[in-house]
């Protein structure tokens, strides 16, 4: 089909008989710009996939409900806004209905998981799928002038909402330059991942409108129009920046910088309490690709100081943070704990933060320390995996007897449906499951980064290397990684700062290599196909105290956080837990007896713990 690079397998076969060291040369268009200040990278996602696991049943459950929704359906609001027949569609519910006011946002995310789903599997229907979006979303921009709108304009709301958000007269709850964020993020997708020309095209012309319609505003007033979320548009213009090499991007990233966010941060200052949390951290990822395309350390030092912050003062056990989706005082661990904490979409921009940052700091273990606590304990299980459609919940509740799927009725109650949520943790949630692999290992120009433990094929093409991970980590302590293919260079592999006593072999030898918790273990090796490194990272039961409140704490086996199984028991205060009364009942999982006020109860991975109440955080007692 017209628009495709055909030729990107054939690049593939090309780079790997020549075993060239290019970076980002699997990416079907690569970016122009090159980074400033990264000394490490990701692989591209065509470049690693997951083997069977529990990480691999999230990823189909997902791709069944990619590539089974009705497109048609998904069309409608652009369609009808744009003034084109719909089709004979039948209209969504939800943050989709089309009347709610940030209706089409959900749609960026559809673009972004079809591409994801391409790019790691070659998968047609996900790739044709995203192209048919495409051309229909260009005959919406092409009937602009029809529609009574500028060109370039594409929405499934009226232009004037931007007019209404200048004057500050918009209904509260309306924010639309997180929609046409979320619009740009997917067709950039698009483009970069499948190497569809029209989805360029149109993202450009979107872009261009972005800048026309923001140049006319000067400084107070694009702070002012500000104080609405406004997704991550910094981010997905400095991206089209990196993408084209063209500077009238990153101009226009820019006058998204949040003063009133950006400055307390570039000083330090713990500012957050009261603020909406998942508005912010989309500005700081922002940050960090400002900071690549300039080498401005201010953007490096706003993200770096937001990612402490956050980490340190503002986050729970399993990674998540917000409640009531804000930020609050700084530690308020265990007075918040309720059934509408840990927004999804929080978690999942955090991950792709740590990401970045780690690409400029890749020494620090402390990035994928958090990622693995976030990916474990927070977005796996946000899943509920007895769904084949994969659906999520938006909240992760952390109240004692909390329940996933629960929560306030404009968080959706329940878990999300086919055709009647769309809500924002649905779209993120859709993008997660189709990337879980995007993070597993990094490179740089001496050396493999093995960051998380998941099994898993990477095609380290630059080398003509394959290592395969095999592992069912974290119910395994240990993982194995057997290179295919020969040459000089080191495998660095994180090891946890959970973890103690360390094993690592290789072919079977043991090998007495520094492995100290919160460090990379370095193997520097001339490789010999074949080569098997062993690596066991031991786990132990540990608590996680609530910064507020020593005597309140959550328990965890290495990487694991555990939860008590109520079933359907209502649980109306913290339980009692006695530490010495946990005990493992099993070798081959994760299932553990205790003692809570006085009961035996059953622990397990909170990852599984969905159709049931459980409970997280205790009052702990010998
Ligand atoms: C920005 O534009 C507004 C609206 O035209 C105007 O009232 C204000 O004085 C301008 N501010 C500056 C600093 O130029
Ligand atoms: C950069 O993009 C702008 C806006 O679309 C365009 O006017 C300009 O010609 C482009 N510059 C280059 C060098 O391509
Ligand atoms: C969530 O908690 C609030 C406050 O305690 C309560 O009023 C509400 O009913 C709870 N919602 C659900 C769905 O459990």
């Amino acid at each position: 089909m017209i628009g495709y690079n055909s030729s990107r397998s054939l690049l593939h076969i090309i780079v790997a008989s020549l075993g060239l060291i290019v970076s980002a040369i699997s990416q079907a268009v690569p970016p122009v710009a090159t980074e400033i200040g990264a000394s490490a990278f990701a692989f591209d996602l065509s470049q690693v996939s997951l083997t069977s696991g529990r990480f691999l049943d999230n990823q189909q459950r997902t791709l069944t409900y990619l590539k089974w929704v009705d497109v048609e359906r998904l069309l409608y609001n652009f369609r009808a806004n744009h003034k084109l027949s719909t089709n004979g569609a039948t209209s969504n519910g939800g943050w989709d209905a089309p009347t709610f006011p940030f209706r089409t946002h959900a749609q960026g995310h559809f673009l972004t998981a079809w591409a994801q789903c391409y790019a790691t599997l070659g998968d047609t229907t996900c790739r044709d799928r995203a192209a048919y979006f495409v051309a229909e979303l260009a005959k919406c921009q092409a009937n602009n002038a029809a529609a009574g709108f500028s060109a370039g304009y594409l929405s499934g709301f009226p232009e004037s909402d931007f007019t209404a958000l200048e004057a500050r007269t918009l209904s509260n709850g309306n924010v639309p330059y997180y929609v046409i964020h979320k619009t740009m993020a997917g067709l950039l997708d698009v483009w970069k991942h499948i190497g569809d020309t029209k989805a360029r095209d149109v993202l450009l012309s979107l872009a261009a409108w972005v800048n026309t319609r923001t140049s006319k505003l000067n400084y107070s007033q694009m702070q002012t129009l500000m104080g609405t979320e406004f997704g991550g548009m910094n981010e997905v213009l400095a991206d089209i920046y990196h993408q084209t090499g063209n500077k009238t991007w990153l101009t226009a990233a820019q006058r998204f910088d949040h003063a009133a966010v950006f400055d307390p941060l570039a000083s330090n200052q713990d500012q957050l309490n009261g603020l909406h949390a998942n508005t912010q951290v989309p500005k700081w990822i922002g940050a960090t690709r400002e900071f690549k395309a300039t080498g401005t350390a201010r953007y490096r030092d706003i993200a770096s100081n937001a990612w402490d912050i956050t980490i340190k003062a503002h986050s729970y056990a399993i990674g998540g943070n917000s409640q009531a989706e804000h930020f609050h005082e700084p530690n308020g661990i265990a007075s918040h704990l309720t059934n509408d904490t840990a927004e999804a979409c929080n978690s999942y921009n955090m991950l792709k933060l740590t990401r970045e940052l780690w690409t400029l700091n890749p020494s620090s273990t402390a990035y994928f320390d958090f990622y693995e606590r976030t990916l474990i304990n927070h977005l796996l299980g946000q899943q509920n995996p007895a769904d084949s459609h994969g659906h999520i919940t938006y909240f992760t509740p952390l109240n004692p007897g909390g329940r996933r799927g629960v929560g306030p009725a404009w968080g959706g109650g329940t878990w999300s449906t086919d055709y009647n949520s769309f809500w924002c943790c649905q779209g993120t949630g859709m993008e997660t499951n189709t990337k879980l692999m995007d993070s597993i290992y990094g490179y740089d120009s001496s050396s493999l980064y093995v960051n998380l433990f998941t099994g898993s094929v990477l095609k380290w093409t630059q080398r003509s290397v394959t290592v395969t991970q095999t592992t069912t980590f974290p119910v395994s302590d240990t993982t194995t990684l057997k290179v295919t293919g020969t040459g000089d260079w080191a495998m660095n592999i994180r090891i946890p700062s959970w973890t103690s006593n360390v094993e690592i072999s290789i072919n079977g030898q043991e090998q007495s290599v520094s492995a100290t918790p919160g460090s990379y273990a370095r193997i520097s090796r001339t490789w010999t196909s074949g080569d098997t490194v062993t690596v066991r990272l031991p786990m132990t039961l540990r608590t996680i105290a609530a910064n507020d409140q020593t005597s309140v704490a959550a328990v965890a086996f290495g990487p694991v956080v555990l939860s008590g199984n109520y079933g359907s028991t209502t649980v109306s205060s913290m339980p009692t837990l006695s530490l010495t009364s946990i005990k493992r009942t099993s070798t081959s999982s994760l299932d553990f007896t205790a003692t809570a006020n006085g009961q035996s109860v059953k622990l397990g991975p909170f990852y599984d713990a969905q159709g049931f109440n459980y409970n997280v955080y205790w009052a702990i007692g010998s």
